[in-house]
């Protein structure tokens, strides 16, 4: 049993979570992830490990309510405990001086590059950090970012805070900007915007690493679940990555097997809500 530490709501449906871990806490390195399944029988959720105090023993995990796996977890409060974190799982992130580097977010994903970012800045590089939501409202951990980062930008979609439109509007005015050129980009949120930045990047020629977050199931390279295409080869997530080469991933397949139980998923989150009360729409009884 791992003890729940701390379980803030930082935004709509997101949770911070400080969990006792102290093994993992030791031994983890920016990029790498957990396991987590709360009680005997639920599904198994991978969750980056976004940071770790090795003297308290504990890691910080976010947590987004997207499925009733998920809305379970973000409703177990402090004091309560997650049954199994399997971890440190994944590859580290690839942390070298590149120079100039730009790091992407995009909503939920934000809280994934935070380590990344902290880490690059820490190898002595130039770290320009985009971050983007659809609203600010769903902008997390901007203070952190602004603190480990060289420059931060912050988009909105309505304009509510930064500037407005998606983060690939300020990557575009960096990448056209000679001085400004990095050698290296990350990204870390959605398919379609990783896939974009991939675009651009591509025909610039300038290095950029995905951080991908398939379907996961055993996180031990076995079951499969996590497959992508990178290139022509077939690659597992847990083990392989998480992060790859951004010109060499299907983004298109890899959409395609995120989506393929979205509406098991909708049913049970659904169920998940009506169970716990947080819901004002009618519940259906299974
Ligand atoms: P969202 O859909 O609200 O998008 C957040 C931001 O991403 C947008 O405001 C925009 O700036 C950018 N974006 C989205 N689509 C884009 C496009 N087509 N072109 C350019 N930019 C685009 O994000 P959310 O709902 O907070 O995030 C949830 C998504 O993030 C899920 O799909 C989840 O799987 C993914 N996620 C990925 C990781 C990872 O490791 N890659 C980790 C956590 C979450
Ligand atoms: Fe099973 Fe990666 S999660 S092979």
């Amino acid at each position: 049993m791992f003890k729940i530490i701390s379980n803030d709501n930082i935004s709509e449906n997101l949770h911070k979570m400080v969990v006792l871990a102290p093994r993992i806490a030791r031994s983890r390195k920016p990029g790498q992830f957990v396991i987590v399944r709360l009680t005997e029988g639920e599904e198994r959720i991978p969750l980056t490990i976004s940071d770790a105090d090795p003297e308290a023993g504990t890691i910080t995990l976010f947590v987004q309510a997207a499925g009733a796996s998920t809305r379970n977890i973000v409703s177990t409060e402090a004091g309560g405990s997650i049954r199994d974190v399997a971890g440190p799982l994944g590859n580290p992130s690839r942390i070298i001086f590149w120079g100039r580097v730009i790091c992407v977010g995009g909503g939920v994903g934000t809280a994934v590059l935070l380590p990344l970012a902290r880490a690059l800045r820490e190898a002595g590089n130039d770290v320009t950090t985009i971050i983007g939501a659809r609203s600010s409202r769903h902008i997390i951990l901007s203070d952190e970012l602004k603190r480990i980062s060289n420059a931060l930008i912050v988009t909105t979609e309505d304009g509510s805070l930064g500037t407005k439109g998606f983060v690939t509007t300020p990557l575009a005015n960096l990448l056209a900007d000679p001085e400004h050129v990095p050698q290296a980009v990350f990204a870390v949120g959605p398919v379609p915007m990783m896939k974009a930045i991939a675009e651009m990047t591509r025909i610039k020629a300038i290095e950029t690493i995905a951080s991908l977050n398939p379907i996961m199931i055993d996180g031990t390279g076995m079951c499969g679940g996590c497959r992508v295409m990178i290139g022509e080869e077939i690659r597992f997530a847990c083990v392989d990555g998480p992060e790859f080469n951004a010109h060499l991933v299907d983004f298109d397949g890899l959409s395609d097997r995120m989506s393929s139980y979205r509406a098991e998923e909708t049913l049970n989150f659904k169920a998940a809500e009506c169970k716990i009360g947080l819901t004002t729409k009618p519940c259906v009884k299974s």
